[in-house]
């Protein structure tokens, strides 16, 4: 049978057609409508409770009020009616374990109170709580199951066999490990704010085809979507102007680096770069409603995870398939649960670049740690636990220690709630600017 994955905001109707619907949930909800009469199904995968104006995006799938009503419209049209639906919800778990911000509980109330209303009979449930969950839903016969997301536990039998220490010594003698960056991006990031101008953006870019093509894809694409095609790299820098246009160019440098989906994380490539891209552009909107404008957080956001990269290839060059995950698992245990931040801004430092973005990256999930960047630090933190809390991205290494929490984070940057749910309402937007950034 065929599987058919729901991603965030995605919603499907199946009629007559066996496949098994599969949907990864953190403190999303997947909502299975069924209608066993006409054999139809239909499937939602919903990301907060209401969608409001604000919130700049047409993905209403995402929201529970619009999304729901929608799904139900659309199966109305095979079923002629809306009457003997049953359904089954999943998910809406308290991932970053916040008393303030449960968006979990938020979208199960308003999942619960919209099936009510159009008086769904709901067969099971399995939601709230604090962890991830799998819905497998087979059209054929209706019969579903929903299961923890599986953690790899890291094995103490086999810790003896390695030695952290020669481990860190050997990825950082061997910068083979390291990405090797694209030249014309890695000029254009080192300008300093004053030197970047249209003229010298393009003269840069003129040089390397890679990215002169890949910029003049994006600024054509749905999301910028000018009027008449853009044909001209002037041209487009003016289009979308020189900030965007930096911006997309970071983007591509650290898309560059990522050839392979990183399996010792088992991550795909698209997640990855969905993950890093999102937390970026969360992370800039997050800071300039704390009144930073500077791109240092956007950066940070976009190089957070790097460690990961270079792990992972650590791992693949010296180890099998089978034991990947578990030794990136004992290393990532070794050093306070968090190596990849550490071997990060290592690779960082050889790159030359500002002190800031290093010590996002090295404190991404300690920010309390950082020293001189210490709000921009939390800033990239909350930015990269609100997306991992929809699990874009997220590893499945089980850690022994406790990254910081939702709360503490708030706490220290000071930001209103209503301010901060207003930012978490933009999400589904940050998301498909990311989609339409990924190369
Ligand atoms: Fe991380
Ligand atoms: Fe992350």
């Amino acid at each position: 049978m065929k599987t058919l994955y729901l991603n965030i905001g995605e919603c499907e109707v199946i009629k007559d057609r066996d496949v098994n619907i599969k949907i990864v949930l953190g403190s999303c909800i997947g909502v299975v409508v069924f209608h066993e009469e006409s054999h139809v199904v239909g499937a939602i995968h919903i990301l907060l409770p209401e969608y409001k104006k604000t919130a700049k995006t047409e993905k209403l799938t995402a929201f529970a009020d619009t999304g729901l009503v929608h799904l139900f419209k659309t199966m109305k049209k095979f079923t002629g009616h809306i009457k003997d639906y049953k359904a089954i919800i999943a998910g809406g778990a308290n991932i970053g374990k916040s008393d303030h911000c449960d968006i979990g509980k938020e979208n199960y109330k308003a999942c619960k109170n919209i099936l009510n209303k159009y008086g769904i009979d709901i067969l099971f449930e399995d939601c709230l709580g604090t962890e991830s969950r799998v819905v497998n839903f087979y059209t054929n016969d209706f019969s579903y199951e929903v299961t923890p997301v599986s953690l790899v536990t890291h094995s103490k039998e086999l810790e003896p066999e390695y030695d952290i220490n020669t481990i860190l010594k050997d990825i950082k003698e061997f910068s083979s490990y390291f990405p090797v960056p694209n030249k014309t991006i890695l000029e254009i990031m080192r300008l300093k704010n004053e030197d970047v101008t249209p003229e010298k953006l393009e003269q840069i870019m003129l040089k390397d085809d890679f990215v002169s093509v890949n910029f003049l894809k994006f600024v054509n694409s749905s999301y910028i979507s000018p009027r008449h095609k853009i044909k001209e790299l002037k041209q487009a820098i003016s289009y979308i102007g020189i900030k965007n246009t930096f911006k997309f160019i970071n983007a591509l440098l650290i898309q560059n680096m990522i050839k392979n989906n990183i399996q010792s994380y088992s991550i795909n490539i698209y997640e990855y770069k969905i993950h890093v891209l999102s937390v970026a552009l969360l992370s800039e909107l997050i800071a300039e409603n704390l009144g930073i404008t500077d791109n240092i957080p956007y950066i940070g956001g976009l190089f957070h995870d790097i460690g990961k990269i270079i792990l992972d290839f650590y791992a693949l060059k010296n180890y099998t398939s089978t034991k990947r995950v578990e030794i990136i698992s004992f290393v990532e245990n070794s050093i306070n649960s968090c190596a990849h931040a550490f071997i990060g801004r290592l690779y960082l430092e050889s790159l030359n670049l500002d002190e800031k973005i290093l010590e996002i990256v090295e404190y991404h999930h300690y920010p309390d740690k950082a020293k001189k960047a210490k709000k921009i630090v939390y800033i990239v933190a909350l930015a990269n636990l609100l997306i991992s809390s929809f699990l874009i991205g997220t590893d499945n290494i089980k850690r022994t220690k406790e990254f910081i929490s939702f709360d503490e984070i708030i706490s220290q940057i000071k930001i209103d709630i209503s301010v901060l749910k207003e930012i978490i309402n933009n999400i589904p937007h940050i998301i498909s600017i990311a989609e339409d950034m990924v190369i």
